[in-house]
């Protein structure tokens, strides 16, 4: 299987911003860590990372066809982008949405993703263990 691990808004200072929050791993570290978890498990991973809506959902649409899942943390954009909640029902690949933080154990405009309703699942709270959970799911 193919996998796409999108991340959006600010996830390119993880490891640099809130430590406390998001961890002293850069987001190269992390994925770098992705990318030999899921070969050891026999399948392939590419990564995205941006700060403008329009490119996640450009991604998102020529994901069809192409992927047979997507871990998606779209920070900031969780709680109001109801463009890339758009762009993921307009896909059949299925999405698993994924924070690092406890996002319901933050500040009350955190509680609200808009993209859960259309995601298989949403994975949060593990710290950067949150994007491997995401992905094992798809092949569980
Ligand atoms: C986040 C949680 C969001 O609320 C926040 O805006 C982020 C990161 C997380 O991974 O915990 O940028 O998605």
């Amino acid at each position: 299987m193919k996998f796409l691990v999108l991340n959006g808004v600010n996830l390119n200072l993880t490891g640099r911003r809130e430590k406390s929050v998001y961890g002293g791993e850069t987001l190269e570290e992390i994925n770098r860590e992705l990318e030999a978890f899921v070969r050891e498990h026999g399948h392939e991973v590419e990564f995205f990372q941006s700060n403008y809506e329009g490119a996640l959902c450009d991604r998102i649409q020529a994901a069809q066809g192409v992927y047979d899942g997507i871990v998606l943390n779209a920070g900031a954009f969780t709680h109001y982008s109801y463009a890339l909640r758009d762009a993921i029902a307009a896909i059949t690949v299925p999405v698993v949405e994924v924070h690092i933080s406890n996002v319901h154990a933050r500040e009350s405009f955190r509680e609200r993703s808009v993209l859960t309703e259309v995601c298989r699942g949403e994975i949060l709270g593990f710290g950067k263990h949150s994007y491997r959970l995401a992905l094992e799911s798809f092949w569980l």
